[in-house]
C-alpha cells in the first residue's frame, strides 16, 4: 500500500513554509480561521456527531443548565454544546474564531430564545469578567496557539460560583476519524514526518496534567472524568464517498497536493475497513477527558491554585 516515491516526495503548499524537515507546526495552522471556514458543512455532518455525545455529561457535571443559566461556548463549531445547552433553555453565547462557522451557529440558535453567536478568538474573548454561569470548551483550547491563555480566558468569563468545562481527548492522536487519518498518512508515506499535534494535545490527554492546568488557569474542585463515545459513518461506502468532507478540517489531509490526497485515499479506506461494525457503519471509539472546574471567591483561592496571569491582563 506504499504510494510511489515520487508521490510521497512531492511538497504540499504547506510544507514549503515550514521546517526543512518537513514537519509542521500546528496549532497557528490549524486555529487559522479561513481553514475552518472552508470546514463548515463537512464539520457539521460528519464530526459534530462526536461533540454532541458529550455534551449530556459535560452539562451533568457543571450542575445542569436551564432558563436561568448563562452559557458561554468557546470554539463552538457548528454548535454541538451550544445547541443542547439551548435546547434545555439556558442562554446561550456560541463564539467562534471562524467567521462562517458563526454564521451557522446563528442560523442554528436562532429559534432559541436569548440565544446568540459572535466571532471571537478564544485567546482573547470579548465578553465581560465574572459573566457566565458556566463557560465550555470543546476540542478546542488544544489548538490555540497560546492554549494557556485560552483557558484563562475560559476561567475569567466564569462568574464566582460557576463553572469551567473543557473537552479534549484522552489519545494524544485525537479523536476516532483522526487516530485512521495517521494510520494511512504513515503507511502511505513512510518516509514523510508527520505533523506534530499541538503540545496541549499531549498535556491535556493525561488526567493528572490537564487538572494541573485547569488550576494553574484559576479553577477549584477540579474533576476529570474520562468518557468513551463512538464517531461513525454509516457505511464504509459513504466514507469513501466523502473523505473530502470528513477530512475537511484536518491540515495533514487538505495541505496534501490532489496527488497525495489521491494516493491516500485507498489506504484510508483500508484503514476505515477494520473497523467496520455489524451494522456495516464505521464506528471507531473515542475517549474524551472532560474537565470541569468551579470559580471560588477569591479569598477561597489558595497560593498554589491562583490563576497564573501575564501582568496587564484584566
Ligand atoms: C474541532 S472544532 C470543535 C468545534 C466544537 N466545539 C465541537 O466540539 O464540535 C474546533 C473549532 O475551534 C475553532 N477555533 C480554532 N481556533 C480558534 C481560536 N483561536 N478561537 C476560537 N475558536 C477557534 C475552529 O474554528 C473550530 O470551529
Amino acid at each position: 500500500m506504499e504510494a510511489p516515491p515520487d508521490i510521497a516526495r512531492v511538497r504540499c503548499a504547506r510544507d514549503a513554509r515550514t521546517a526543512p524537515n518537513g514537519i509542521m507546526s500546528t496549532e497557528e495552522h490549524i486555529s487559522r480561521s479561513t481553514h475552518w471556514d472552508d470546514a463548515v458543512a463537512g464539520y457539521e455532518e460528519y464530526l459534530e456527531t462526536l461533540s454532541r455525545q458529550f455534551a449530556d455529561e459535560a452539562i451533568t457535571m457543571v450542575g445542569g443548565v436551564g432558563p436561568q443559566t448563562c452559557v458561554l461556548d468557546v470554539a463552538a463549531g457548528t454548535g454541538a454544546l451550544s445547541i443542547a445547552a439551548a435546547r434545555a433553555g439556558a442562554r446561550v453565547l456560541a463564539t467562534d474564531i471562524s467567521p462562517a462557522m458563526v454564521r451557522r451557529l446563528a442560523e442554528r440558535l436562532a429559534m432559541f430564545p436569548g440565544c446568540s453567536a459572535k466571532a471571537m478568538d478564544g485567546q482573547r474573548l470579548e465578553t465581560p469578567d465574572d459573566a457566565f454561569d458556566a463557560a465550555f470548551c470543546f476540542f478546542g483550547i488544544f489548538i490555540f496557539p497560546d492554549w494557556r491563555l485560552g483557558l484563562r480566558e475560559l476561567f475569567r468569563a466564569v462568574r464566582r460560583g460557576g463553572h469551567g468545562c473543557v473537552l479534549t481527548t484522552r489519545d494524544t492522536l485525537g479523536a476516532g476519524q483522526n487516530l485512521i487519518l495517521f494510520e494511512a498518512l504513515r503507511a502511505a508515506f513512510p518516509g514523510r514526518s508527520l505533523p506534530a499535534m499541538p503540545e496541549a494535545l499531549t498535556l491535556l490527554s493525561e488526567p493528572k496534567s490537564f487538572e494541573a492546568e485547569m488550576r494553574r488557569a484559576g479553577f477549584a474542585d477540579v474533576e476529570i472524568r474520562a468518557v468513551e463515545r463512538t464517531w461513525s459513518v454509516p457505511s464504509l461506502d459513504s466514507f469513501a464517498a466523502n473523505l473530502d468532507r470528513i477530512y475537511s478540517s484536518y491540515a495533514p489531509y487538505v495541505d496534501l497536493e490532489p496527488i497525495q490526497r489521491d494516493a491516500l485515499k485507498p489506504v484510508l479506506v483500508a484503514y476505515a475497513r477494520k473497523h467496520v461494525a455489524p451494522s456495516g457503519a464505521i464506528e471507531i471509539p473515542t475517549v474524551g477527558l472532560l474537565a470541569v472546574g468551579r470559580k471560588v471567591e477569591r479569598t477561597d483561592v489558595s497560593e498554589s491554585d491562583r490563576p497564573d496571569r501575564p501582568s496587564g491582563q484584566v
